[in-house]
Formats: C-alpha cells, sequence, structure tokens
C-alpha cells in the first residue's frame, strides 16, 4: 500500500525566490527518445539564501549548465522529483537537457503519442503539473515567463509543427528532418505551455478583430477526423466575437490554433493559442454526432476560448485559486451559449447538473469548498464544486450587482491584473472597488462547503393587504459559519397569473431586476400585494445554489407551471411537484392530490401552443435517479428505481393520446438542421417517443420506423435506446448493426457503450463486463473507459448498486486496471463509490469493503489514494 503525498496548504503559499523571466526550450522529436534542451533566465526575487527550486519528474538529466558552464556536482542536487541548484548570482541562465519517453507515457500528463505507434503524433497536457514530465521548471501558476520554441522532427512523420505564439521561422535539417520557431510574447505559467507534432490536416478561417487584428482561426485533425471541424471552426468564430460584443475581450496573437485528439483524459484545454481538444468536444457532423454533442461542441470550444482573458491574460496565483479561472470561465461559457441559442435551455441543464453532481458531492466525504484549504493531489480538485458551484458564486455576483455593474467589475479586474497571477481576494476587490461595494462577504461561499438550506414562509393578511415573506437560511454541515449572501430573485402572481407590481420592505431593497439579497440568518420582507393571498416565485432562473425548502402549496406549483414568465421558474414549478409525489411514492403513497396537479400541469404545457418543445421534453423528463436519491438517508437504489419507473409510467399512460399526436405532428424536422429551434422540436418528438415506447408495447412500431429512416444519429440513437430499453426481440440485432455501421468510428461507438451501459436490466453487470473484452474497448484509452464504465457507475445505479456487489466489484477491478495506466482517470472513477455512507447498511458496507481492498494493493497512485483516503476519513 502506497502512502498518500504530503498535503500542500493554502495558509503556506510564498511567493516564488526565483522568477523566470524567458524560456528558450528546443525538442528534438522523437517518440521514443525526445531530448529537450531548455534554458531557462532566472532572476532571484526574495530570500539571498534560497537555492533554486525546479521540479521534474520522470526525466533523465543530460546535461546541466550555469551561465555556460558545466556545474560541478556539490552546487546542485538531483532527485526523482526535482532539481536543486545552491550559490546562484542574483541573475543566471540554467540549461538543462532532458530525455523523455512519449510513447511510454499512458498517464497522458506531459508529452505523450495519440493515435498510436504507426500513425500517432506527439502532443502536450500540462495542467495542472505536467510540465514537469518536459523539463525542469519552477512548476506552479505565478511564475510567468516569454516563452520561444523550437520544435525539430522527422519531416514526414511529423509535417505540422505547431507551438503557442507566432511562428517565427523555419527550415530544413540533414536526414529528412525540419525546424519550426515559435515566440509566445504574453507572459505565461509553464501549465499554459503546448506543443503539437504529426501528420494533420487542417481548416481555416480568417477573423479581424474589434481591434483591427488580422487573425487566422485554425482547427487541425488527423485526415479521417478533419470533415467534421466545420462546426466547430464556426463556433469559434462565434465565440471570439460574443466575448467582444459581451465583454469586451478581444483576441492577442496571429493565430489562434485548434487542435483535435483522441486521446485525452479531459475535456478541452486552453493552452495559449493552442487550444487542445478531446475530440469528443470538437468533432460534429449529423451521421456521428447527436444534438446534445452540437451543444457541447460551442459550449466547450467557447469555454477554452473564453480562457484566454479569463485565465490567460489574468491566470491564478496557486492551484487553491483555480476557481478564479474555472467558475469565472463556465460563468462565461453558461452566458455565452444562453445568449447564441437558449437561455432557459442552458440553465436547466446546469442545474440538473448541479443537483446530480455537485449536491452529492458537497454532501459525502469528498465535499470541499470552492477554494479548498488544502489539497494532495491538485488533480482531483477539478471538480463539479469548484466548476459548478465557482460559476454559480460569480453569477450571484452578476445578479447583485446587475449587468452593466458586473462588467464594469470584471473590466477593472482584467485591466489591473493583465499579465500577472491573482487571487479570489482580487477578483472580488475589483468587482467590489468597480461599484463603491464591500464585497467580502461574499468570501464566505469561496471558504465554506455544503450546501445551503433556505426555507421560505409568506403569511398574508387580507385586512392590511400585506404579504410578509420570511427567510432563513442554514449551513448544514459546517459548525458555526459566517451568514452568506444569498439573492433571491421573486416575482409575484395572482391566482390567476397575472405579475403583480408589489413594492416591498425589508433589509435590504427589492432591486428593479426583482432581487433581494439575504445576508443573515434570517430576515423578513413585506409586500404591498392587496386582499387576495399572492402566489410567490422564488429563485426565479434559480438566483443562488442553495437547496429550498419546499413547502410552496400544489395549487400555487400549477399556477406557476401555467403562468410563469420565467421559463426556468415554469419549469421547477413541475419539478417540485414530482420530487414531492417521488417522496410520496417512496412511502407507498400513489394516489396523491399532488398527482393530479402534476399531470394536469404536463397536459396544460403539452397542449400550449406558445411553450418552447424543449421546455415541454424538459418537463417531461423527470430528474435522475441520482438526483432523486439526494437528501435521502439510507439510499436503497432499487426503491428508487421502481418508484421512478412508476411515475414515468404513470406519466406515460396519462398522456398518452397527446404523446402520440405530438409525435406525428412533429415528424418534418430537416434532418441536417442543428438550430436551436430545429434541436428543440426533434428534442420533444424524440421524448415522445420514449415516453410512448414506456406506455405500450404497439409504440415500439414508431421507434422500429425512425429507427429505419433517421438521417441523423439523434434520431437513430433515440430509436435504439427504445428497443433496447423494452428489450425488443429485435434489440440485440440493431445493437449489432448499429457497431457495424460506425465501427471505424470511436466517438460513436463510445455512445454504443455507453447506451448499454445506462440500460438498467438485471444482467447489466454482465452485459457491462462483457463489453470490456469487445475489440473496440481500450483500457489506454479515457473515453472508452468513461463511456463504458464511468457512465455505468455513475449512470446507472441499479445496475452499479446491485445487492450482490457485483457492479462495485467490476468497478474496483476496473480501477485497479486503469490506475496502472492513467491515474487521473482511475482516480476519477474512484469518486463513484465516494457516497458509500449513504447507502443502506448492506451496500454502504460492499461499497466501503471495495474502498478498503483498492487502498490495500501494493501499488496505489497518488491521485487514486487520495480519492480512496478522503473517502474512508
Ligand atoms: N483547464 C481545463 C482543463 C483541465 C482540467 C486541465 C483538469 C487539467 C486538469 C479546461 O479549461 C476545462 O475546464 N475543461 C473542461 C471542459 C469545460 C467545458 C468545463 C473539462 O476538461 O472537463
Ligand atoms: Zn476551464
Amino acid at each position: 500500500m502506497s502512502t498518500a503525498a504530503t498535503p500542500v496548504r493554502l495558509g503556506d503559499y510564498r511567493p516564488p525566490d526565483w522568477r523566470v523571466t524567458d524560456v528558450e526550450l528546443i525538442f528534438d522529436l522523437d517518440p521514443a527518445e525526445t531530448i529537450v534542451e531548455a534554458c531557462l533566465r532566472v532572476e532571484r526575487d526574495g530570500d539571498a539564501a534560497a537555492p533554486l527550486h525546479l521540479d521534474g519528474e520522470q526525466l533523465e538529466l543530460l546535461s546541466l549548465q550555469v551561465d555556460d558552464r558545466p556545474l560541478e556536482a556539490d552546487v546542485y542536487r538531483l532527485d526523482a522529483r526535482s532539481l536543486t541548484v545552491f550559490d546562484l548570482p542574483p541573475v543566471a541562465s540554467i540549461r538543462t537537457r532532458a530525455r523523455i519517453r512519449p510513447a511510454a507515457n499512458t498517464a497522458l500528463q506531459g508529452l505523450y503519442l495519440s493515435g498510436g505507434a504507426a500513425n500517432g503524433f506527439l502532443l502536450t497536457q500540462c495542467e495542472a503539473e505536467g510540465f514537469r514530465r518536459i523539463t525542469w521548471f519552477p512548476d506552479r501558476p505565478d511564475v510567468l515567463a516569454r516563452y520561444t520554441v523550437t520544435l525539430r522532427a522527422d519531416r514526414a512523420r511529423y509535417p505540422v509543427l505547431l507551438a503557442n505564439g507566432n511562428a517565427v521561422a523555419a527550415g530544413e535539417d540533414d536526414g529528412g528532418r525540419h525546424w519550426a520557431r515559435f515566440v509566445d510574447p504574453h507572459p505565461k505559467p509553464c501549465y499554459l505551455f503546448a506543443l503539437v507534432a504529426g501528420r494533420l490536416e487542417r481548416i481555416e478561417k480568417p477573423f479581424v478583430t474589434a481591434e483591427g487584428r488580422q487573425v487566422r482561426i485554425v482547427v487541425h485533425a488527423q485526415a479521417d477526423a478533419i470533415a467534421q471541424c466545420r462546426w466547430a471552426l464556426d463556433c469559434i468564430e462565434t465565440a471570439m466575437r460574443w466575448d467582444e460584443q459581451r465583454f469586451g475581450r478581444c483576441y492577442d496573437l496571429d493565430v489562434f490554433h485548434v487542435v483535435a485528439t483522441h486521446d485525452f483524459t479531459m475535456g478541452a484545454m486552453e493552452n495559449k493559442g493552442l487550444n487542445i481538444f478531446n475530440s469528443k468536444y470538437l468533432l460534429a457532423d449529423v451521421d456521428e454526432a447527436t444534438d446534445e454533442d452540437f451543444r457541447h461542441v460551442l459550449a466547450v470550444v467557447g469555454h477554452e476560448y473564453f480562457h484566454n482573458w479569463s485565465g490567460n491574460r489574468v491566470t491564478c496565483r496557486d492551484w487553491f485559486q483555480l476557481s478564479l479561472k474555472e467558475g469565472l470561465t463556465v460563468y462565461r461559457e453558461q452566458e455565452f451559449e444562453s445568449d447564441v441559442a437558449s437561455r432557459t435551455l442552458r440553465r436547466i441543464e446546469d442545474v440538473r447538473t448541479l443537483w446530480r453532481a455537485q449536491f452529492p458531492e458537497d454532501a459525502g466525504p469528498l465535499s470541499h469548498p470552492v477554494r479548498p484549504a488544502q489539497y494532495s493531489a491538485i488533480d482531483n480538485f477539478y471538480t463539479a464544486t469548484v466548476y459548478e458551484k465557482g460559476a454559480e458564486i460569480v453569477r450571484m455576483l452578476a445578479t447583485a450587482l446587475g449587468r452593466d455593474g458586473f462588467r464594469r467589475g470584471l473590466d477593472r479586474y482584467f485591466e489591473r491584473h493583465d499579465g500577472r497571477a491573482a487571487t479570489i481576494e482580487d477578483f472580488l476587490a475589483a468587482l467590489g472597488e468597480a461599484n463603491g461595494r464591500d464585497l467580502s462577504p461574499w468570501l464566505a461561499w469561496y471558504e465554506q462547503a455544503g450546501t445551503p438550506e433556505l426555507s421560505a414562509e409568506g403569511r398574508h393578511d387580507a385586512a392590511s393587504g400585506r404579504y410578509a415573506l420570511t427567510l432563513r437560511q442554514h449551513l448544514p454541515q459546517a459548525g458555526p459559519g459566517r451568514p452568506l449572501p444569498i439573492p433571491v430573485a421573486l416575482a409575484l402572481f395572482d391566482r390567476g397569473g397575472r405579475r403583480l407590481a408589489a413594492q416591498a420592505s425589508g433589509p435590504s431593497p427589492l432591486s428593479g431586476d426583482g432581487v433581494i439579497v439575504l445576508d443573515r440568518a434570517e430576515a423578513t420582507w413585506t409586500f404591498e400585494v392587496g386582499a387576495a393571498a399572492p402566489v410567490v416565485s422564488l429563485l426565479r432562473g434559480y438566483s443562488a445554489p442553495v437547496r429550498l425548502a419546499q413547502t410552496a402549496d400544489p395549487s400555487d406549483l400549477a399556477v406557476l407551471a401555467r403562468h410563469e414568465d420565467d421559463g426556468f421558474n415554469r419549469w421547477l414549478a413541475v419539478d417540485t411537484l414530482v420530487r414531492r409525489l417521488f417522496a410520496d411514492a417512496l412511502q407507498g403513497d400513489t394516489r396523491s392530490a399532488v398527482h393530479d396537479a402534476w399531470l394536469d400541469a404536463l397536459a396544460g404545457l403539452l397542449g400550449d401552443a406558445s411553450a418552447d418543445p424543449a421546455l415541454i421534453a424538459e418537463v417531461l423528463t423527470l430528474p435522475d435517479e441520482t438526483t432523486l436519491s439526494e437528501g435521502l438517508q439510507r439510499i436503497d437504489p432499487e426503491a428508487v428505481h421502481a418508484a421512478r419507473s412508476q411515475l414515468e409510467a404513470r406519466l406515460a399512460d396519462a398522456l398518452e393520446p397527446q404523446l402520440a399526436a405530438r409525435y406525428a405532428a412533429l415528424e418534418t424536422i430537416a434532418a441536417a438542421a442543428v438550430d436551436p429551434a430545429s434541436q428543440a422540436r426533434r428534442r420533444l418528438r424524440n421524448r415522445c417517443l420514449t415516453l410512448l415506447a414506456r406506455a405500450a408495447p404497439r409504440y415500439l412500431e414508431l421507434a422500429r420506423t425512425q429507427w429505419r429512416q433517421a438521417a441523423n444519429l439523434t434520431d437513430r440513437l433515440a430509436a435504439l435506446a427504445c428497443l433496447l430499453q423494452a428489450q425488443a426481440p429485435d434489440a440485440p440485432e440493431a445493437l449489432d448493426a448499429f457497431a457495424q455501421r460506425h465501427a471505424d468510428r470511436p466517438l460513436v461507438i463510445d455512445k454504443w457503450f455507453s447506451l448499454q451501459a445506462t440500460v438498467a436490466h438485471d444482467d447489466a453487470v454482465e452485459r457491462v463486463a462483457a463489453l470490456t473484452a469487445h475489440p473496440a474497448f481500450r483500457w489506454e484509452n479515457p473515453n472508452k473507459v468513461y463511456a463504458l464504465l464511468l457512465t455505468f457507475a455513475l449512470r446507472n445505479p441499479r445496475g452499479f448498486h446491485r445487492v450482490d456487489g457485483a457492479g462495485y466489484h467490476l468497478i474496483a477491478e476496473s480501477i485497479a486496471r486503469v490506475d496502472a495506466l492513467t491515474p487521473q482517470v482511475a482516480a476519477r472513477l474512484a469518486t463513484s463509490l465516494g457516497g458509500w455512507r449513504r447507502y443502506e447498511p448492506v451496500r454502504r458496507a460492499q461499497m466501503r469493503h471495495a474502498i478498503e481492498r483498492l487502498r490495500a494493493r501494493p501499488h496505489v497512485s497518488a491521485d487514486l489514494s487520495d480519492i480512496l483516503d478522503r473517502s474512508l476519513a
């Protein structure tokens, strides 16, 4: 059993003793052995006695010079993790040569080979701490340097050479080799370094920034994928224009490269001027990508591009500040998609993600603040909390400051910290100063873990015509925490659904946007509403990431489901009804009054010709089992599955005629159209089909027809899922046909694996286990592991939590196997066991045992030990 790394603490932060002003890197590229020559110009900045500490791992030292002289053995110390140089003058140049082995690098951190030995290409992934696997360097984000990079490689095998910044020179070498040199004028931390070398095709388009800079946008991919990059190229242009218009941020180099790879542990990476993407977030055409994929490409392309300012021009002082760039950039990405596609839809999806992933994370042993106070393995802190809750905090700040105030604050932040590394305090200070406000109470959101509970109590007094709304907040896990500023967007309606323009008085004013801020444990606002009791709609647009204690009357929720003009809260009203019903169903109560309110609301929405079809599809989609289990004390996944299925069957039965009519009416959607309106119609149509296929076997004929006629992947996959779900006799044949049709398309095969992993049949574990032996499955490829195994663990609760423990066993074995190859992926897979304490006793014991057995193995990576240790703590 391996010991975990000693934790790093935020409180121990010290500025670097040495700065690196300039870096020159020369790569002699070869998959088996690459030689990296690095010359760092270092300057002392602090303690005169402090030696120069450089990080370095898995590097073989070939030579070491200071100011062009070889170094005596007694003035440096080399170990497996670092190189320390003593007695340096205040300014020095350090030259190292190292040998590294890209083809043997299965961790996919540092320099590695994508696509196999024969036709592969070389690329890098450095965030968070991969640069130390390329050369010795102070691998910390507060050391910003200017980079000049020269790449040398065999011309036939590596015709395309790319690195950050602008290409400045190129030429031929002997023996069929060539070289190219790049200068990045913007100082950057080493985690943003990247290079790519290989046989890649490209497509490009020109772009002129609002500042008049002529930019080439270039997307690169291997020959079999380049035809699917058009959508991404268009999305990049859309993102560049949007950031100029919405936030005044322009691109700042002459070229912007984006590269696709099938071998990537994460989604995508924002390296300066050279973004690298997991192919699943870059490639999209209608035959091989679903509508959801198209949306993801738009969002992820936007996300990585927006980092050019929120992350790259202004970076993080240390990794504790990760949410400074990630939370802010997720928020920017959400706003981007909201502006160019659908705001309501994006909001529903984000809130679903928050509930499914972040709330459970924050309720279990892996809970941590958005800015953690310590970490052992930083790779494991790219979490739903840092990302999603971090984005929610930025959203709340934007809500509290208003659109213009937030923009002013962000301008101040970028201007003040441009070219430097910043902290979350810096961010709050810039936003606050630009608005004449003290935002320091907001730091509590970054420092306190756990999901706050908000409760609301309304009292109407007919005689005075006043409505008193009392809001209370409570943070369950944390002890005596500081109160959080909670913006509550609200609206009042009469029972006919008309909006009331009520005056309010209370401890904070009601803003023009209808927002009050609860900044203490409890407070009451009074509204002048008249003699009739109002219907109140709280947390419009989900204005704060809290758990709202749901006490609203079902008939009030029905009014909101029908009349609320905030699309999100219209959906929320229905979702609230469903959760009540689910709670009743778990207790065996299946015929409550809530039931009728729910079905009436759904029927009303289905019949509302003016309602967005995508919104209707969403209200017809019940929360998933993970979300429904959230908040339960002793989860029994069988019972959760049964109760949810029962509700879904009820829905399908009750609405069958309307669903069938809607399905038929939506027949003529152009198969190749991916505009938001076409996507919305397709979403509703496929949702109707899915429900109908559950309502009665005869509707499987509709699915079969759709399966035969489908002219895009969205429709084909939806039909296939219906057949599989229903265990139709022809389902196996359809599965085979699908696999054959897309045999040489890895991303489509990933969907085929995922679909089978999610089906909740009795033999799900055996099926998934058998699929790991399928020729298309590869343990070295993170996409395959995620598509089959992570999907099974997260999206098939009934299978994963099978009471005999077979699901845990399969995932534990898989974690062990992957840990020997790609520790970051193993650690991510292991988070699926983290919630063990919340299950009923039999499963709880099995899960715990699985974690303990994994922990006791002889070789456990640092990333995996960190997750296992925290899970057990
Ligand atoms: N900077 C991250 C990529 C990253 C994550 C590198 C973890 C190293 C470790 C990138 O900007 C990012 O956030 N990517 C997301 C996708 C995004 C759309 C949320 C990812 O990779 O999941
Ligand atoms: Zn990011």
